[in-house]
């Protein structure tokens, strides 16, 4: 057991001290691209001011005959390009691939001054967060980091499930945990081929009509995801973190990324990867708050005075309650248009 009072003690003599708070800043979409490919990397100036969050992926969807070059291309976009106020981030190897060591020794080194945050895949429980905390307090502390590095950890496993607070839990660095349906759902034994979205067996089926057993019965297909997504959202709230859906494959497939983006929007995460420059504008519409719930919710702010009581408003009863749930509205909405003046002007701030 480990006393409160050394959790936020640097794991290493010379390293940073750890994060209190993790701070919010907008992340609608961590959007992907493979360092490896020359052609990606010199679009990198182009697409950074784009996005929330610009990932350089090192592991599944690099070939491993190439894994060296994308940790060389990742490093030469965080000696080379200006990310402004774009977080870059790295999704490095598995703690059991034989590149894990070397990606981060050399990220770290290279341009630990430059990465926001590590997206540690196939996260299983506390051990391997702890195992990533001391290994990148000792690289801090050699490389003279003055900011400590961030952790996102995917869930992807079902033990990473079933020990999802723990992994929470694991650090002052934890920063947040995407879903990552399709490594989970090939571990669980699902019977899916596909990267995140529905299945349209997974469904549930009306009642036969007494009175024509034989009329076809209307069928409702359901969210796989929304046991996993609850779960995950809830762990990261109780630890102060933030939640994230995954790739949504089907890239041809807007209307039912937008869907599966909006119900994880819904649910409480902050954000979505994209695997394609088509997906950025999708997440950006679901992640930015609505124009109109914006102005319904502080309709409800102004009229709820100091936020007690209970008032009608157009036919509905407002109270405590609600006007808290219209503060995250608006609140989301400030601290998106802080960098993104397009919205500021679409919600009249
Ligand atoms: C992401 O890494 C996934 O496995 O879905
Ligand atoms: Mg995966």
């Amino acid at each position: 057991m480990r006393s409160a009072k050394d959790f936020f003690k640097p794991l290493a003599v010379g390293a940073p001290e750890p994060v209190r708070d993790i701070p919010f800043r907008p992340s609608r979409m961590i959007h992907f691209f493979p360092p490896s490919n020359a052609k990606m990397v010199a679009k990198v100036p182009e697409i950074a001011p784009t996005v929330d969050i610009l990932l350089g992926n090192l592991e599944d969807g690099v070939p491993a005959s190439d894994k060296e070059a994308a940790r060389a291309g990742l490093v030469e976009v965080g000696k080379t390009v200006d990310m402004g106020t774009t977080q870059l981030w790295t999704r490095i190897n598995s703690l059991d691939s034989p590149w894990c060591l070397d990606d981060l020794t050399t990220l770290v080194g290279e341009i630990g001054d430059q990465l926001d945050v590590v997206m540690v895949p196939k996260v299983e429980g506390p051990e391997d967060i702890h195992y990533v905390d001391r290994l990148l307090a000792q690289l801090e502390a050699k490389a003279g980091l003055t900011e400590p590095l961030l952790v996102h950890a995917i869930l992807e496993t079902a033990r990473g499930v079933a020990n999802v607070e723990e992994i929470c839990a694991a650090s002052p660095r934890m920063q947040g945990l995407s879903l990552g349906p399709a490594d989970l759902a090939a571990n669980r034994r699902m019977k899916t081929t596909r990267v995140g979205g529905g299945h349209p067996g997974y469904l549930v089926r009306h009642d036969p009509d007494p009175a024509d057993p034989d009329a076809p019965r209307i069928t409702y297909q359901q969210d796989l995801w929304h046991y996993t997504m609850a779960r995950m959202v809830d762990a990261c709230v109780m630890h102060g973190i933030l939640p994230f859906y995954g790739p949504f494959g089907d890239i041809a497939d807007t209307v039912a990324c937008e869907d599966q983006f909006r119900n994880a929007y819904l649910l409480g995460c902050v954000g979505a990867w994209s695997l394609h420059p088509s997906q950025i504008a999708i997440a950006k519409k679901v992640f930015s708050p609505d124009p109109a719930d914006v102005a319904r919710a502080q309709r409800v702010i102004d009229a709820m005075g100091d936020g007690t009581g209970a008032i009608m408003l157009d036919g509905k009863m407002e109270d405590d309650a609600s006007v808290k749930q219209c503060k995250v509205v608006v609140g989301l909405a400030r601290q998106l248009s802080d960098r993104d003046p397009e919205l500021a002007s679409i919600y009249g701030f």
